[in-house]
């Protein structure tokens, strides 16, 4: 069982194609989902646009602010397999006074680089092998980053029983 505070910050972890937006959509309301890809899409027209991507971290940061502060939960749909670009985030919901929870995809690449081959929109694969390198290369650390709990999924049958259970803290100051 996942368990999350309603104030936290969730971070999804996990290289492209490893299921993270599939696993947000299931199970957090849209409007807690903040999303690179769409920002990305908002911002240059094309939620591949690399170019966009300074940008559209600076918006993420900023709307995230925005919400931690008013105690609402936020989870960051990203690769996150940089340990910086994580520690960011964390530093930012610490700094509100808000649990962050790590919900890490560790699933076999081979499994991620053939979803994303049948996907419309889809990354190279060299870009793929990179971030799951980094996130594996990562595992180890992850629990000296600063996160309230980490979770970690291993296989799909682990993403397909995960039960993700939001529970009530004090009333959020509505957006
Ligand atoms: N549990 C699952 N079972 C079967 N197919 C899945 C599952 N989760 C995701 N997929 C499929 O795998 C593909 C990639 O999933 P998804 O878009 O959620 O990955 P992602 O981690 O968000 O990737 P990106 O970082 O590129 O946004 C999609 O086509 C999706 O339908
Ligand atoms: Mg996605």
């Amino acid at each position: 069982m996942i368990r999350i505070p309603d104030s936290a910050l969730v971070l999804l972890i996990g290289a492209s194609g490893s299921g993270k937006s599939t696993f947000a959509a299931r199970h957090f309301d849209a409007e807690t989902v903040i999303s690179s890809d769409q920002l990305r899409g908002a911002l240059a027209g094309d939620e591949g646009d690399q170019h966009a991507t300074d940008a559209a971290f600076a918006r993420l940061h900023q709307w995230l602010d925005a919400r931690l502060a008013a105690g609402a939960l936020s989870v960051v749909d990203a690769t996150n397999v940089e340990w910086m670009r994580r520690t960011e985030l964390v530093r930012r919901a610490r700094q509100q006074g808000r649990s962050a929870i790590g919900i890490t995809f560790d699933l076999p690449l081979d499994l991620c680089l053939a979803r994303n081959a049948a996907r419309s929109r889809s990354v190279r694969a060299a870009v793929i092998r990179r971030q799951h390198d980094e996130l594996r290369r990562g595992l180890d650390r992850l629990d000296l980053e600063g996160f309230t709990a980490v979770y970690v999924l291993r296989n799909e049958a682990e993403v397909e029983g995960a039960v993700v259970q939001i529970e009530k803290g004090p009333v959020a100051r509505a957006l």
